[in-house]
């Protein structure tokens, strides 16, 4: 049998950083778990700009789509900001999620119990909390036609348009009830249908997938305004929040928040099944590049390596190995160590972005 094959492209900013912990991980199952991978890495978003003069070249978009699974770290940064909005580092990371077809984005929020004081809510609204946002990731208005700056008469206008298809909602729903089978049985599907006619048909077909085929889960509607303030209310009243790709965006950065730290925040972006079986995938840490603290050793690793636990689950079926990967990042959190961005509490102690990593290797052998 051939090993699993993973294609590693660390970005931008903290991306390289935080993807190094993420190898010792990776070389942990290998020498420890006997799984091994076949490893390969590639070039994304101002890196790729800096060495091709493009975001995302079309050999490493080949590789993307011929790989088991993308392992992604962040892309961007300040000094990108005057480039052409063409060759911009997100291009490459939109282009892939769009060629791909990566469809649904699993947007875990979930609070770990030795973090729940750190979060800027009470500490009885999070603590416990785990909620899976489900973002429709490669239509609505990122990508729909028409786009563009224009002239009119004697000024410009911007125009983006929001535009679903009946097929496109109906595959993000069925992700959605189908991961809430597996958790708490219940959906809430948040849109604005109350001002956007793509809003009406996207009540509309969830609400029509959910009767014809998954009568046996929980289904409500949520405008999406409301939405966001029931989140920051009483987050716990979620399991799987389904919606579209902008409101997605916004909602899942503040879920991300209520536990603390976006660094701490994984996800996976899944397609259509490939021909052995197992989606089309790429996983990636929900913070982005920072580039403010790129390179100072002070990036919180554990987004992107609970990205590999989330790889190990869904691309992999090793939900055993990623149960024990999210366990060891726990026990560690337990003890007290803390990279940069979840300092201030009495007890801690403060530790590198390598040094995360190798305790979280450390509570792995512990495991075995
Ligand atoms: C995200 C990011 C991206 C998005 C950017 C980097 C293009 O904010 O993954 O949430 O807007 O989708
Ligand atoms: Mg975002």
């Amino acid at each position: 049998m051939t090993n699993p094959s993973l294609l590693i492209l660390p970005g931008d900013g903290i991306g390289p950083e935080v993807m190094a912990e993420v190898r010792k991980i990776i070389d942990w199952y290998g020498a420890k778990r006997d799984l091994a991978f076949d490893v390969s890495e590639g070039l994304v978003g101002g890196a790729s700009y800096d060495a091709h003069g493009t975001p995302l070249t079309d050999e490493t978009m080949e590789q993307a789509q011929s790989v088991d699974a993308v392992l992604l770290g962040a892309v961007g940064g300040p000094k990108y900001d005057n480039l052409d909005f063409s060759v911009k580092p997100e291009r490459g990371l939109l282009r892939l999620r769009k060629e791909m077809d990566l469809y649904a984005n699993l947007r875990p929020a979930q609070c770990f119990d030795a973090l729940a004081d750190f979060s800027s809510l009470k500490k009885d609204v999070v603590a416990g909390l785990d909620i899976m946002i489900v973002r429709e990731l490669t239509s609505g208005i990122y990508f729909g036609e028409p786009r563009g700056i224009f002239e009119e008469g004697n000024e410009r206008v911007g125009i983006n348009t929001q535009r679903y298809t009946e097929s496109e909602i109906e595959r993000v729903a069925r992700s959605a009830f189908e991961l809430a089978r597996r958790r708490g049985n219940k959906v809430c599907s948040m849109e604005k249908a109350n001002v956007m006619e793509s809003g009406i048909l996207w009540r509309e077909v969830v609400q029509k997938v959910h009767d014809e085929e998954y009568p046996d889960v929980e289904l409500s509607h949520m405008y999406a305004d409301a939405g966001a303030m029931q989140l920051c209310r009483w987050p716990k009243q979620f399991d799987v929040i389904v919606t579209d790709n902008l409101f997605g965006d916004l909602l899942s950065d503040a879920a991300a928040m209520l536990t603390g730290s976006l660094g701490m925040l994984p996800s996976a972006s899944l397609g259509a099944p490939m021909a052995n079986g197992r989606p089309k995938a790429l996983y990636e840490p929900v913070h982005g590049s920072a580039p403010d603290i790129a390179g100072q050793g002070k990036a919180n690793p554990i987004a992107c390596i609970l990205s590999f636990a989330m790889a190990l689950r869904y691309s992999f079926d090793m939900g055993d190995e990623a149960d024990r990967l999210e366990k060891a990042v726990e026990k560690v959190l337990a003890d007290g160590v803390r990279t940069a961005d979840l300092l201030g509490e009495e007890g801690v102690t403060p530790v590198s972005t390598s040094e995360m990593g190798d305790a979280i290797v450390a509570a792995l052998d512990a495991s075995v």
